[in-house]
């Protein structure tokens, strides 16, 4: 049975060029700090992809850190950040984050406020899941500039696909004289990224969800952030010690250069979305679509996300699987439990709906048979999720 793969999202395959820059770029030789012919070689290797990921990012090279993924980017803006503003005043403790991000900000922010003495601030997300600027304008003046270690933001929300304004958000922030940290994990190759047009002071981002290695993120540090480090040793990056990744960075870079330019692939992208969206509530009359209206520039063209009444998304899942289709649910799984996804819960729904949740994320290789085999098999596998009803 040929399978379906929709759940790019969660990981995206590595497209053939890619290996092959990965593979031919495992065997260059040589440390990229060494002073030596090869060392230098391979830098030139390194710093062509930095160049590659910096302008993805809109950003300077010289700002991009190279990380292990999206989970440490974000671990190095929140915790350094607080322990930067906490060196100099003790009472800058407070991180300004929603509750619709993902845990890897989410159990960053709550450690930080267990162990590190942070205060949260959570943001109100509107019915979509965003923070809009007047929002954050309002909890700034409440809590007080000053008191403000950082403001967490995604650019593009994983579950449900809204896009937030972050160049509207940056602006509040940066009147206000705070720091702010966007999450494009989501977005990256679906949003273009305007890094220093934004005027954030870090954004992170991760290879693996647009067809790169796993394992192979990045920072972008603005050049007045000083993030402290989570690592120390030789201090080969900004923000981040550790011999750095050759082989990996030059894959991310071939991942980005596989999409091609943002706008016509994320154009390529939503017209397959659209008439994915189309088939399903045609399918399903019961489906309901959430996150912002794909009509608009608000939400990630790759991104379908739907609640089924009356059934639970991990049955959905499970009876489309035995079909061959992987899907999602959307949020995260601890220990083998499902979890009732906290972006629809903050969004507002409530319990007995968010637990219909069903995530569908493709890439631009995303087949139009892989589609028809997920809307064919969608109303049966309903009908059987239904009846199993609601645990
Ligand atoms: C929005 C978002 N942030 C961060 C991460 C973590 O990235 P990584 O898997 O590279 O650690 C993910 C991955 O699911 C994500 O979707």
């Amino acid at each position: 049975m040929p399978r379906s793969y929709l759940d790019h999202a969660a990981t995206s395959p590595m497209p053939a060029s890619v290996r092959e820059a990965y593979s031919e770029a495992l065997a260059i030789v040589g440390n990229p700090a060494s002073v030596h012919a090869h060392g230098q070689d391979s830098g030139v290797y390194l710093e062509d992809a930095r160049r590659r990921v910096a302008e993805a990012l809109g950003a300077e090279p010289v700002e991009v850190t190279f990380t292990s993924g999206g989970t440490e980017s974000i671990n190095i803006a929140l915790k350094g950040m607080l322990w930067h503003a906490t060196a100099g005043n003790p009472d800058r403790n407070v991180i300004m984050l929603p509750r619709t991000e993902h845990h890897a900000t989410l159990d960053a922010a709550m450690w930080a406020e267990a162990r590190q003495g942070a205060e949260l601030f959570w943001l109100p997300v509107t019915a979509e899941g965003v923070v809009t600027p007047e929002a954050l304008e309002a909890a700034i003046t409440e809590v007080g500039a000053h008191r403000v270690a950082l403001v967490t933001v995604l650019l593009a929300n994983n579950e449900v696909g809204s896009i937030a304004d972050v160049r509207g958000l940056c602006a509040v922030a940066k009147r206000a004289g705070v720091s702010v940290h966007i999450d494009a994990v989501a977005a990256l190759g679906q949003v273009p990224l305007h890094f220093d047009d934004w005027g954030a002071q870090l954004m992170s981002v991760s290879a693996h969800k647009i067809g790169g290695p796993v394992g192979v993120g990045a920072l972008a540090i603005a050049r007045d952030a000083k993030p402290e480090a989570l690592l120390h040793g030789g201090s080969q990056q900004r923000g981040r010690s550790g011999t750095q990744d050759v082989a990996g960075a030059v894959a991310f870079a071939a991942a980005l250069d596989y999409l091609g330019p943002v706008e016509a692939y994320a154009e390529r992208l939503a017209e397959k979305r659209d008439r994915l969206i189309a088939r399903v509530t045609e399918a399903v009359p019961e489906a309901v679509l959430r996150g912002s209206n794909p009509a608009g520039p608000g939400r990630l063209p790759g991104n379908a996300h739907f609640t089924f009444s009356g059934c639970q998304g991990d049955s959905l899942l499970f009876l489309l699987d035995t079909q061959g289709i992987s899907v999602s649910v959307g949020s995260a799984c601890q220990a083998g439990v499902q979890e009732t996804s906290h972006v629809l819960l903050a969004m507002g729904l409530p319990e007995h709906e968010a637990i219909g949740s069903l995530r569908i994320t493709i890439s631009g290789d995303t087949t139009d048979e892989e589609l028809d085999a997920f809307v064919q098999a969608l109303p049966a596998a309903y009908e059987h999720a239904r009846n199993a009803g609601l645990v």
